[in-house]
C-alpha cells in the first residue's frame, strides 16, 4: 500500500505567534492537531506507514505521536537540520526507507491544509492513468496565493505555475500528490529543493505523465490565523466542542465555534466566544474571552478579560484575526 509523507517542517511565520512554540501542523483545530486529522484521513485511504518530514520545533511531534501504534499505524520521523524546502524534505523523508525499488507510490501531503476529498480515489485514478505523478486540484475564488495548475481535458497537467499575479486558471494544487517512486529518485539529495518552483514544472516540460485529481469537497489551507480559526470553527460549528476531563463551571456561555482541549478547567460564570483553548488550560471565574488562542497548559486569571490574545504559560501576545 502507498507510503504516506506529511511535510510539516516549514516555519508556519505568517501564524505567528501562534507558532512561537508550536509547529504549525500541531496546532489544533477543533480539539485535534491537523497533522492527526490529516493521519486519520491517510488511514482512512489504507496508508498505514507515514513519515513525518520535519524541522522547525521538530521535537514536539514525537512526544504526542510516539510510534503511531495508537493510531493502529507506523510513523517514521525525518528531520532536517537545516530546512531543506518541499523537495528536499520528500527526497530526505523518503531516505528513510529503501524507496528507490519502491513499487509502492507515495502520498505527500502539505502539513498545513484541512482536506475532505477522497485520497483513495486520487490513488485510482493515477493508476488509471499510469501516471508518474496526480495532484489533487481544487478551484478557489482567488488563486495567486498558491500554485495555478492548468491541465486539458484528460485532466493531463500542461504547466505548474506558483503563486502569480494573473493567474491563468481557478484550479490549484491542494497539496496532496502521489507520486511514483522515480520522481522521488531525480529529486536530487542533500539540497535546497522546492517541489512547487522546480520539481513540477520539470516534469510538466519533459513531458512526463502528471495528471490533475479534481475534486471540489471541504478544503482549507489553515496558514493564517483567521484561516485556523475558521477551520476549527467548522469543525465544531456554532456552539462549542469540550474535550475529555474538561470542566465547565457554572453559569459560563461558551459559543462562537470555541473548542477545548483535554482535561481543562474553566471557571465560574466565564463568557467565551470564538476562541482556541488547549489542553490542561485553567480559567479563573468571571473572565470575558473573545478571538483568542489559549496554549495548552496556560493560567488565566479570574475577572480576566482577552481579546484576540495568544496566551502561553510565558506570553501573552495580541493577534488579529
Ligand atoms: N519538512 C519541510 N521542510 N517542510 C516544509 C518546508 C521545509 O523546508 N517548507 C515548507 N514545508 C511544509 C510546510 O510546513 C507546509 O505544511 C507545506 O510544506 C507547504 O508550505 P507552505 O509554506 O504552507 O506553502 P503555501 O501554503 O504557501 O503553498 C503550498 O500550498 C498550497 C496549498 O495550500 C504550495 O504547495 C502551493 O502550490 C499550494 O497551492
Ligand atoms: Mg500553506
Amino acid at each position: 500500500m502507498a507510503i504516506g509523507i506529511l511535510l510539516v517542517g516549514g516555519m508556519g511565520t505568517r501564524l505567528k505567534p501562534l507558532t512561537n512554540q508550536t509547529p504549525k501542523p500541531m496546532l489544533p483545530v477543533g480539539g485535534l492537531p491537523v497533522t492527526e486529522r490529516q493521519l486519520l484521513a491517510a488511514k482512512k485511504a489504507g496508508i498505514n506507514t507515514v513519515i513525518l518530514a520535519t524541522s522547525y520545533l521538530s521535537e514536539i511531534f514525537t512526544p504526542y505521536f510516539g510510534d503511531g501504534s495508537k493510531w493502529g499505524m507506523k510513523l517514521l520521523y525525518a528531520v532536517e537540520e537545516v530546512p531543506l524546502g518541499t523537495g528536499g524534505a520528500i527526497r530526505n523523508a523518503a531516505a528513510l526507507i529503501d524507496f528507490a525499488d519502491s513499487k509502492e507510490e507515495f502520498v505527500i501531503f502539505n502539513g498545513d491544509v484541512l482536506s475532505g476529498h477522497d485520497i483513495a480515489a486520487q490513488l485510482a485514478f493515477h493508476r488509471a492513468n499510469k501516471a508518474d505523478a496526480t495532484l489533487h486540484l481544487i478551484e478557489v475564488a482567488d488563486a495567486r496565493a498558491f500554485g495555478c495548475v492548468p491541465t486539458d481535458a484528460n485532466g493531463r497537467v500542461l504547466d505548474f505555475l506558483e503563486k502569480m499575479e494573473n493567474p491563468v486558471t481557478n484550479a490549484i494544487n491542494a497539496g496532496c500528490y502521489i507520486f511514483n517512486s522515480s520522481v522521488i529518485s531525480e529529486i536530487p539529495a542533500g539540497k535546497v529543493v522546492s517541489i512547487e518552483r522546480e520539481t513540477f514544472p520539470q516534469l510538466v516540460k519533459s513531458a512526463r505523465p502528471v495528471f490533475g485529481y479534481s475534486e471540489q469537497s471541504y478544503w482549507l489551507d489553515i496558514g493564517t490565523p483567521a484561516a485556523l480559526f475558521k477551520g476549527s470553527r467548522d469543525i465544531v460549528g456554532a456552539g462549542f466542542l469540550a474535550g475529555l476531563g474538561s470542566k465547565i463551571g457554572e453559569g459560563s456561555l461558551l459559543t462562537g465555534g470555541t473548542s477545548i482541549g483535554l482535561g481543562s478547567r474553566i471557571g465560574a460564570n466565564c463568557t467565551i466566544t470564538n476562541s482556541i483553548i488547549g489542553d490542561g488550560v485553567v480559567i479563573g471565574d468571571n473572565c470575558t474571552i473573545a478571538d483568542s488562542f489559549l496554549l495548552h497548559n496556560s493560567n488565566v486569571a479570574a475577572d480576566s478579560e482577552i481579546l484576540g490574545k495568544y496566551i502561553s504559560p510565558t506570553e501573552n501576545l495580541p493577534i488579529s484575526l
